[in-house]
Formats: structure tokens, C-alpha cells, sequence
């Protein structure tokens, strides 16, 4: 995993108990530190029976802490007290994997080890990630103490289902880093400039069908979208994508709408915007689609070179039926467009932006090797409806997705 702009410099408190799911604790570690975040270790007595602090020092370059009766002396920490220094100017107390012991004394408040004080200490948001064999997940006293964490705004991640140390199969294996780092994600975006704000995306290229088993398609991947869904939940917006493609992960926090044709993400589009904060056509909607879909297979004659003649109609435009929507109700508040242009890029955006009543049009050049479909980078020029344009040197998609997502944040806010 890479470096992610939202964990820079983040005070991320990791706290590991005795579970053998602590192995993955130590890649969660290691992934976190990549990602720009400063990470502190707390180990509880059983977690030292399964893995040592040295492990944890080598992946985060930092101190462990392990015991509550240490003073902290030089550990950079705001104060000495340990428990005190660890939770003060945190941005996160995460608790993976999270064991039944300590989840109840969390749950009834008990302190009598570093990570238990630590967690009273602590005024950060708090994530636990249970992980537990043998069914006690499912125990109604789990169950409560869960309730009782939740209802006082903790965060529980559920566990994974699946097979157990025990060989025994069920519900109580803990996530993978991707996900843990998704609900951090999440947790930390609570802050950002769209919180409380509705936002759509759309992503992938449609496909418009010729018969049941072939369709028309383009070389969209939708990791554009995917990236501006993801860069919308970091700044606390709360995101459903309408895409064509799930062979990417889903960022946590977004609710996912699959969709087919033009025809089914104009229909999904305006389902989903009717209230929304900001609408972002990231999709490469097809222009054309074949004018009749055969009901059955296409057969081909063996005994002829014959082949049929495929008759194309246009689709929808899904943008020029928004603009018909927000004059009206006044919603999407903030829409806007792609254009891939492989000439004349920013004479077509300007004429395109200006027709579709948009907001902001995210301008790609599609001939440059290394920017547009399905690569990881991308180089854009921002236009706006007020006649400025911002070009963005070329960047990971990602990156290029915060950029758009702050522009949005602060159209937004005016
Ligand atoms: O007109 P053009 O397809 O180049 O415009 C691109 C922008 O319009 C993109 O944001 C795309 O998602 C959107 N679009 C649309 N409906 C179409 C075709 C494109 O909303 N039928």
C-alpha cells in the first residue's frame, strides 16, 4: 500500500491483544507507516505470548509500549505518563485484533493494564476489530458488550467468516488490512469538508447489449471513479457509486450500485440525485448502442461467411438530463463532467461544460500513454464554469481524486 494523503502525519494509537490474527496486526503496522501515519504500539500481556515488540518497532521506527508502570521518558510523547501521553493529540485508538477479554473490560470500563487506561485516557475516536475462534463471537455476552461499546459511538469492524486456528469454520476472523485501513478511512474522514454531504459518483464504461451473452463496450476501467469514491468517503462525504465494473475493491463506507447500459445508470442517476449535494460523472457512458437487442444468441452459419450488420442508435445523454433536473428542483447542487478528448482537448471541454450546464469539467488527454484509461495515473485540467482552468501535473489517479474532491468541497461551501 502506498502513501495516503488523509493518514499523513496521523497519531494512530494501534493496540494488539492475544490473538493469533496479531500476525496480521503487524502487516496493518507496516501498511500504516507506509501510508504516512505515525504509529504507536501498545502490546498486552497475551499479545507477548504470541509475537515480540521488536517486531512492531521494525515495521513503525517507533517505541512499543507494553507495560503501564514504565515512565515514558524520551519516547517523544506530550507527557511521561504513558497512558496519558499515548491518547493525548491521538487521531485514532484502534483496537485490532480485538480479544472477548478486552473487549469487555473496554465495554465496562475496567483499567487494569496500559491499553485499558490508555483507552479511558484517550478522547479520540475508537475502533475495535474483534477477532475470536470457536463461536464466542456470537456469545450474548460478546454481543452486549458490543452494543453497549457501540452506543457510546465506538466503531466495530465485523469480523470475517471463514476458517478458524481450530479448523473450526464461523464468524470471528479478523479483516484484512485493507478493509481495517478502510474504516480508518472512514473514521478519520468525519472531519472533512463533506460531511453530511450526499455524494454521487459514477464509474466504468457502460455496456450496451447486442444479444444475451455480447455487448458494446469501451476501455474505461473505472479506477477514476473508484479513486474520486474513495477520496469523497476521506472527506467525510457520505458516497454511492453507480458503476459498471466491480473487479476493484469497494472502499469502505461507499454503497455500491451495479448497473448495465446507459439507459440503467441514467435511470440509477436520477433514482440516487434527487436530494444529492454534488453529482461526479466520472463514467464513460456510451454514446451509441446497437438499435435492437437480440433476444436470443447470434448464431453463426456454418456454411456462410455471413455476418450481420450491428445498426447504432444514440443513448442518453444522462448529463443533459440533469441539467434538466436541477432547474427544476435545484439538485444535484454541484455537478461534474469528464471529457476524454484525443484532439482539440480544451476548446471541446470549454464547449462541452458550457452545453451541460455543469459546474466543473475534469478534462483528460487520452493519447498520452500514461494518463486516462486504465492506467493508475492520470493528467487532467480542471475547468470551471467561472472561465478558469487548473491543469494538474500527472499523478496517481488517487491523487488527482482528492484534487476534484476539494474543488467539490469548496464549490460546496459557497
Ligand atoms: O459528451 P461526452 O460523452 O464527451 O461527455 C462526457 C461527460 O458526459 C462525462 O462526464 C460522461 O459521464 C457524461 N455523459 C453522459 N451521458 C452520455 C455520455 C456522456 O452523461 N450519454
Amino acid at each position: 500500500m502506498a502513501y495516503i494523503t488523509l493518514l499523513h502525519q496521523k497519531r494512530i494509537i494501534l493496540a494488539v491483544t492475544g490473538s493469533i490474527a496479531v500476525y496480521k496486526a503487524v502487516d496493518l503496522a507496516s501498511k500504516l507507516t507506509q501510508a504516512g501515519a505515525l504509529v504507536d504500539v501498545i502490546m498486552t500481556e497475551a499479545a507477548l505470548q504470541f509475537i515480540t515488540p521488536l517486531t512492531f518497532q521494525s515495521v513503525t521506527g517507533r517505541p512499543v509500549y507494553t507495560n503501564l508502570w514504565e515512565v515514558g521518558h524520551g519516547s517523544g510523547l506530550p507527557t511521561h505518563i504513558a497512558h496519558v501521553g499515548l491518547g493525548e493529540g491521538a487521531d485514532l485508538l484502534v483496537v485490532a485484533p480485538a480479544t472477548a477479554n478486552t473487549l469487555a473490560k473496554l465495554a465496562h470500563g475496567l483499567a487494569d493494564d496500559l491499553l485499558s487506561v490508555t483507552a479511558l485516557a484517550a478522547r479520540c475516536p475508537l475502533i475495535v476489530a474483534p477477532a475470536m475462534d470457536g463461536g464466542m463471537y456470537l456469545h450474548p455476552a460478546m454481543q452486549a458488550n458490543l452494543h453497549t461499546l457501540r452506543e457510546r459511538g465506538a466503531i466495530i469492524i465485523e469480523p470475517d467468516e471463514g476458517r478458524f486456528a481450530s479448523g473450526l469454520v464461523g464468524k470471528g476472523r479478523l479483516p484484512e488490512t485493507p478493509a481495517l485501513i478502510g474504516h480508518m478511512r472512514q473514521a478519520l474522514g468525519q472531519r472533512g469538508g463533506l460531511k453530511g454531504r450526499q455524494i454521487i459518483v459514477t464509474a466504468g464504461g457502460t455496456r450496451e447489449p447486442i444479444d444475451p451473452v455480447r455487448f458494446i463496450t469501451n476501455r474505461s476501467s473505472g479506477k477514476q471513479g473508484y479513486a474520486i469514491a474513495q477520496a469523497a468517503v476521506d472527506a467525510g462525504g457520505s458516497v454511492t457509486l453507480i458503476t459498471t465494473t466491480h473487479d476493484l475493491p469497494l472502499p469502505v463506507g461507499v454503497t455500491r450500485v451495479m448497473v448495465g447500459s446507459a439507459a440503467e445508470m441514467l435511470h440509477a442517476v436520477l433514482d440516487h440525485s434527487t436530494q444529492a449535494d454534488a453529482l461526479i460523472m466520472a463514467a464513460a457512458v456510451a454514446d451509441f448502442r446497437p438499435d435492437r437487442v437480440a433476444e436470443q444468441k447470434i448464431k453463426k452459419k456454418d456454411d456462410s461467411q455471413e455476418a450481420p450488420t450491428l445498426t447504432l442508435t444514440r443513448t442518453p445523454d444522462i448529463l443533459m438530463q440533469i441539467k434538466e433536473r436541477r432547474r427544476t428542483s435545484g439538485f444535484p447542487r454541484v455537478v461534474v463532467g469528464f471529457a476524454a478528448e484525443s484532439e482539440h482537448l480544451l476548446a471541446h471541454a470549454r464547449a462541452k461544460l458550457e452545453r451541460k450546464g455543469l459546474d466543473m469539467l475534469v478534462a483528460n488527454d487520452i493519447t498520452a500513454p500514461d494518463a486516462g484509461f486504465e492506467v493508475d495515473t492520470n493528467r487532467v485540467v480542471m475547468l470551471d464554469a467561472d472561465g478558469s482552468q487548473t491543469p494538474l501535473d500527472l499523478a496517481q489517479k488517487s491523487w488527482i481524486a482528492e484534487a476534484i474532491i476539494a474543488r467539490v468541497a469548496a464549490k460546496l461551501q459557497d
